[in-house]
């Protein structure tokens, strides 16, 4: 089940934000954004357990995907397409972009936005500390 998180969810989010990459809490204010009114933080529960969530800035016409976790106990089992389904249908209709930054050797995740329709319109080389490249990937609407 996919559901808003509220701050019961933070600890959580930053335990799974972790695996992402080791700055995670450091550089994503949760707490913040689940105030500021454009942040959506979005939770997948299974059994009581948040398994997955997804982070993304939404300015209306844009959205920025920021982070996007699934527990690696749950991967493979549609958690992180329920989230971005549920994160599309909570868009504005005026929405024009949903804009996303990926490591261009993240296959798992690249194949995920492939399939919700993304594609790769710019590279920013060496863009991560161990050298790999960013893909910008968009979907218009
Ligand atoms: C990428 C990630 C979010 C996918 O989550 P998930 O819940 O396992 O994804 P889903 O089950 O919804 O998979 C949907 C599609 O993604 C792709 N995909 C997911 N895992 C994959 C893998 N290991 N290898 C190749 N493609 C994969 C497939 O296209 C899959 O569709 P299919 O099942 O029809 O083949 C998850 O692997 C993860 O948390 N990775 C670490 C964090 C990360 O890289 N986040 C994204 C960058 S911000």
């Amino acid at each position: 089940m996919v559901r808003y998180a509220n701050v019961y969810d933070i600890p959580r989010i930053k335990e799974l934000g972790s695996l992402l990459h080791d700055n995670f809490v450091q550089v994503n204010d949760l707490n913040e954004m689940l105030e500021d009114g454009f942040s959506k933080v979005l939770v997948y529960e299974e059994e009581l357990e948040v398994v997955g969530f997804i982070t993304a800035t939404d300015l209306g016409e844009t959205c920025d995907i920021v982070s996007l976790v699934v527990d690696p106990r749950y991967r493979n089992k549609m958690v992180a397409s329920n989230l971005i389904d549920y994160l599309i249908s909570e868009l504005s209709e005026n929405l024009k972009i949903i804009t996303l930054e990926v490591d261009s050797n993240n296959i798992a995740a690249i194949n995920l936005y492939e399939k919700f329709g993304f594609e790769v319109v710019n590279v920013r080389r060496h863009y991560y500390s161990n050298g790999d490249d960013a893909y910008l990937m968009a979907r218009e609407s």
